[in-house]
């Protein structure tokens, strides 16, 4: 057991809340994402309701699913949302050229995806299209999903079989512009930006957050040509996205499972740059937006792996492992303590894609290392966050690569329950933790999730390898004292 570290909480300075929309996914039309991982048709033997898997919407909401972002990802920059409504058997087919070439029928549209959401009891979030589309046809997009009166768009939506107006939370303009958005420059994408925006006019009780696609990683440039030009129009939110490789080269990621200790380290440590890109960001958005009008999301992030010996490469399949669970928690420590900006992230991606929570495999399914997690903080999401910091944090270092052993998160829950998420990042050496809260504690009850192997994950036939342990510590004399097992994550309510 290596020495002993303090967590000290100042459990009477509330700060800003953790919105629950932290905690968001993303659906993108991609490999088996949202065809067979979620949507089998309603003719399907798989038991489902209106076409969406009922196994595997009924895991996801015990998760309380707060948001789904959709259609994409690079696939929002070529979907016409025409061409998702209507007839099913008359949509057209098209090429999903972004995603392994394959066929996209269209079944998934608009009015899918919403029974998606309001099945899930999920925000919704539209991106729409900048890279192949025009401002009109985003105008009417909205028009089609928001209108109440009688033009003919809001017609065509009550034809289709929706009578109300669907509830868009959140639109963004285009996705990594930077990229297989159009390979724009931050200038001109805020020209679009704007043109686009001037035309979006949706009724006043329907109106979305509206974001700017931003940039990735350290860059600053997206974020200050966004704040600084965005002027006149909504703009709500700046979406920035952030992956996690082992390696940091993109030809050679680095593998899911039989990785060696350097690359567990390596890729904890990678994930918590997530950190440093937030303040470089908020850095810039603090002095041309003093007044914390916009926001600084993430709709994309988690790990991201060569692709599964064997799959199309095109599909991002990637095996889920217990390091991924930890990787997940320390991005959420993060993100809490960044929540009066990061209001909102989507983890790429909900089901079969990249860090999925899900992996389904014909009409079986199995819950990943990374679905524990998210399972284990749902008491964060809309929590007040707390003040924390560890004293006497050891580094644990392999090789080149290293990382503080602990990260810790506190936050006053919605049922007044002070709450604890903690990662002990150490492959080997368990971690002793006191925990100071200004006050006598009597006992810490929660969850624990770990495993003996850094790449213990869970198949099918073998579902819970790494599935989350009742966890309970007992105090002496008012003074907590844990012990975090190596690589683990503990999530627990204190007892006064
Ligand atoms: O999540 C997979 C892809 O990663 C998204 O489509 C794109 O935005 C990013 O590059």
């Amino acid at each position: 057991l290596a020495a002993e570290v303090k967590l000290v909480v100042k459990a009477d300075q509330a700060g800003p809340v953790i919105h629950r929309n932290i905690y968001g996914q993303f659906a993108e039309h991609l490999g088996t994402g949202i065809y067979e991982g979620m949507w089998v048709g309603p003719e399907s033997k798989i038991p489902n309701v209106r076409g969406w898997r009922k196994d595997v919407i009924g895991a996801l909401k015990a998760l309380h699913v707060p948001l789904v972002r959709w259609p994409g990802g690079c696939f929002a920059d070529e979907y016409h949302w025409r061409e998702g409504i209507g007839p099913r058997n008359k949509r057209p087919v098209k090429v999903n050229t972004n995603w392994g070439g394959v066929a996209e029928n269209n079944a998934v549209g608009t009015h899918e995806f919403f029974d998606l959401a309001e099945q899930l009891g999920a925000e919704a979030y539209v991106n729409g299209n900048l890279g192949t589309g025009s401002p009109q046809e985003m105008a009417e997009w909205l028009e089609y999903m928001t209108a109440e009166g009688d033009s003919t768009l809001a017609q065509l939506r009550r034809k289709n079989g929706r009578d109300k107006p669907f509830r868009v939370h959140y639109f963004a303009v285009g996705n990594e512009a930077w990229g297989c958005g159009g390979n724009m420059r931050p200038d001109y994408y805020v020209d679009l930006y704007r043109q686009a925006a001037t035309f979006f006019k949706t009724p006043p009780n329907n109106r979305p957050i509206f974001i700017a696609s931003g940039g990735t990683g350290h860059q600053i440039e997206w974020t200050e040509a966004i704040a600084k030009r965005a002027k006149g129009v909504p703009v709500d939110a700046i979406s920035h996205h952030a992956y996690t490789l082992p390696t940091s080269d993109w030809a050679k990621k680095g593998q899911a499972v039989n990785f060696p200790e350097s690359e567990w380290v390596s890729t904890l440590a990678n994930a918590q740059q997530i950190d440093a890109m937030i303040r470089e960001n908020v850095a810039v958005l603090d002095k041309l937006d003093p007044s914390k009008k916009i926001g600084f999301y993430f709709d994309e992030w988690g790990s991201w792996y060569d692709p599964e010996p064997g799959s199309n490469p095109g599909f991002l399949v990637q095996r889920n492992t217990l390091r991924d669970a930890l990787l997940s928690a320390l991005h959420f420590n993060v993100f809490h303590e960044h929540a009066e900006r990061v209001k909102m992230t989507n983890i790429a991606q909900m089901v079969n894609v990249l860090q999925a929570m899900i992996l389904t495999t014909k009409d079986k399914m199995v819950l990943t290392p990374t679905y524990h997690a998210f399972a284990m903080y749902v008491p964060f999401q809309d929590a007040t966050s707390l003040p924390a910091t560890l004293e006497g944090n050891p580094v644990y270092k392999v090789d080149k690569f290293e990382m503080p052993t602990v990260s810790a998160t506190a936050a006053r829950g919605k049922d007044g329950k002070l709450y604890l998420g903690l990662v002990n990042a150490h492959a080997h050496d368990a971690q002793s933790l006191t925990v100071d809260i200004g006050k006598p504690v009597q006992a810490a009850r929660g969850q624990l999730l770990t495993a003996d192997k850094m790449d213990a994950q869970n198949e099918l036939g073998k579902p819970a390898q790494v599935v989350p342990k009742a966890f309970e510590a007992k105090a002496s004399n008012g003074q907590l004292k844990l012990t975090l097992p190596a690589k683990s994550v503990l999530v627990v309510a204190l007892e006064p």
